[in-house]
């Protein structure tokens, strides 16, 4: 099925962001897979999304996705040096300087001023820190806001512990098992996780 859906669907791609995805596939950087990242540009584009706060930019190819095909502004945090810095070159590679604000640093240490407000929130850090994360960035959301977050299937391990060996795995699990029940769960927000990419959530803040 995903063969023939590679094969039909249009292909959102440039010179820039083929290299891009070379470059995660030499490095082994894991980035956003292709169906959540459109239909993460298609949320941006139906919900006249103008500001994206993205956690974790690794190497930009979520970031540059969204800023070359969405009109949006992204300003997106990334704690890893290297990261950062094939970040900044594919940022200015894709002529993205003005649209994407990169910042080196850990997301929970960072301190980000109020004036600060986005439209949404793109979570895609470490993972087992959602709920930290989810705390933190909520607060800088326009009313209204959306926010997003990805890997929450974990290679499908999240719905079969049963076959997870490793006790650190186990761990990992457990944590995003429990930043799914506190999404879903979460009052002021209507959440769905969808079976998209490695587990896509939306949560529309009410
Ligand atoms: C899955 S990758 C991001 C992929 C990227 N969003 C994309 O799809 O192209 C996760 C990134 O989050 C970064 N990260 C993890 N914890 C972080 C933190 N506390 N603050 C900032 N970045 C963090 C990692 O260094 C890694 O590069």
């Amino acid at each position: 099925m995903n063969d023939y859906l590679d094969s039909i669907n249009p292909k959102k791609s440039n010179d820039v962001i083929d290299s891009i995805l070379e470059q995660a596939k030499e490095l082994n950087t894991p980035i956003i897979q292709s169906d959540a990242i459109n239909l993460l540009i298609q949320l941006i584009q139906t919900s006249k999304v103008q500001s994206v706060l993205e956690i974790g930019s690794a190497i930009a190819y979520s970031a540059i996705m969204m800023a070359t095909f969405t009109n949006c502004k992204v300003f997106t945090i990334e704690r890893d040096l290297d990261s950062y810095k094939r970040a900044i070159e594919n940022i200015k590679k894709a002529k993205l300087e003005d649209r994407i604000t990169i910042v080196h640093a850990d997301a929970l240490e960072y301190p980000m001023t109020e004036d600060y407000q986005f439209d949404l929130l793109f979570i895609d850090a470490a993972k087992a820190q959602y709920i930290k994360f989810f705390e933190k960035y909520e607060i800088f959301l326009k009313p209204n806001g959306i926010v997003v977050s990805d890997n929450l299937l974990f290679h499908g391990l999240v719905g079969h512990k049963e076959l997870i060996e490793s006790r650190n795995v186990k761990q990992l699990v457990r944590k995003i098992d429990g930043f799914n029940d506190y999404i879903i769960n979460n009052p002021k927000y209507d959440t769905y996780i969808y079976n998209i990419g490695d587990g896509l959530s939306i949560s529309i803040k009410k």
